[in-house]
């Protein structure tokens, strides 16, 4: 099913204390609203709407850099006035489904948005709700604590809250000026419109207060997966003076023949970037016919995957490469190789390791027919 969502950080976090609006703050270095929009693309939706403070239409263009699909709208004084606009600047059909949720749920994932789009099928509003764990008490005055509500039945509502868009445009349409509502199954019951609750998740939890960020920096780390990856590649040695490896010309009696300037340490590496992502090999992004990448140099290539991960919210934690050949002598070029690679890939030299080994004279490396690489990344992802 099509979906398209607007995220609500047009706030201005006056409960999360000093640091500014709290959509906008650092969250395992990386901006609060940012894992949010990450996570809505990555699910596929449509479009995304982010609703911002009014004048933060630049901030959001540095805080969302390199991500597609989105535009930012101004929001109003509270947040139901902030949904309106962001329905207002929405695009597209109106028989899709849209989802809508607060900036302060970083940890909002692929999962989470397609159970709320799944539920969607039978009714017109959906959102995920926890049931309440502890006890509830009411303040009374001089008397202190005093037994409140029975928690059971009662649940706690998050976001992202989904609807179908026509309903609740008609429902926001219709919402008096009076009425503050502090969630968007609030305006659709306000319509009469039917909605359903799907199971809530603690990971969905709301920055409000100082101490959540203390909670959630510790989940930071927690919300993302490392993958890995392998390359590997062989060029030829034919006639020539020096072998391009790891974006540097190395002095030899012979060069690496191939399209590009046969770089195998950097295709190797790409390789295995590409790999940790599963975005198939250099040839499908490079194609060898393409007289584009004739005698291109290789760091382009390396440039490009590295981009891509960019791209999801991934990071490079480590690479680790392997040259295999009698000669050149790889040595007295190794921290040289490694900085260059650092350099490229925009890394700390000390997250890329450069070795060196030979065939003992056996096959086509050991006769210096060829030069081998084979390289392992390691990434972390947005789960
Ligand atoms: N929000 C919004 N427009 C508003 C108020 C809130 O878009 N006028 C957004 C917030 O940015 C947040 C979500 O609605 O992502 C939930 O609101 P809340 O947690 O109350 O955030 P703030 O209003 O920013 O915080 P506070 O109430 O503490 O000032
Ligand atoms: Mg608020």
């Amino acid at each position: 099913m099509d979906f398209s969502a607007i995220i609500v950080a047009a706030g201005s976090g006056e409960r999360a204390g000093a640091g500014g609006p709290k959509q906008w703050r650092l969250l395992g270095g990386k901006p609060v609203a940012r894992w949010s929009l990450e996570a809505f693309l990555n699910a596929g939706a449509r479009e995304v709407v982010v609703v911002v403070p009014p004048g933060g239409a630049a901030h959001a263009e540095a805080v969302f850099a390199g991500l597609e699909r989105w535009r930012a709208t101004e929001g109003g004084a509270h947040r139901a006035q902030s949904v309106t606009r962001g329905l207002a600047a929405l695009g597209g059909p109106l028989d899709e489904v849209v989802l809508i949720h607060d900036a302060a749920r970083p940890f909002v994932s692929a999962g989470h948005i397609r159970a709320v789009v799944e539920a969607l099928k039978e009714a017109e509003g959906a959102a995920p709700a926890l049931a309440m764990a502890d006890t509830l008490k009411a303040w009374n005055g001089d008397k202190g604590p005093v037994t409140g509500a029975p928690r059971d039945g009662l649940w706690r509502v998050q976001t992202p809250q989904g609807f179908r868009r026509n309903v609740i445009e008609a429902a926001y349409g219709l919402l008096r000026g009076d009425t503050i509502p502090t969630d968007d199954l609030a305006v659709l019951e306000a319509f009469g419109g039917h909605a359903v609750l799907v199971p809530g998740d603690p990971l969905l939890m709301k920055l409000t207060y100082p101490e959540d960020f203390l909670m959630a920096e510790r989940l930071a780390g927690a919300a993302r997966i490392t993958r890995i990856g392998q390359g590997f590649d062989v060029h030829r040695i034919g006639p020539g003076d020096g072998v391009w490896l790891c974006g540097l010309k190395i002095p030899h009696d012979g060069a690496l023949v191939g399209h590009s300037d046969a770089d195998a340490g950097l295709h190797a590496l790409t390789d295995a970037l590409l790999g940790a992502i599963g975005e198939g090999d250099i040839g499908d992004h490079f194609p060898p016919t393409d007289p584009t990448w004739k005698g291109a140099a290789s760091d382009i290539f390396l440039r490009h995957a590295a981009k891509l991960i960019a791209g999801r919210g991934g990071e490079i934690i480590n690479v680790d490469l392997t040259l295999i050949c009698e000669a050149p002598k790889i040595k007295p070029h190794r921290q040289a190789m490694r900085e260059r690679v650092a350099e490229i890939l925009g890394l700390a030299p000390d997250r890329v390791s450069i070795k060196a080994t030979t065939t003992e004279k056996l096959g086509f490396t050991g006769r210096g027919e060829g030069l081998a690489a084979q390289a392992v990344a390691a990434v972390t992802l947005p789960i």
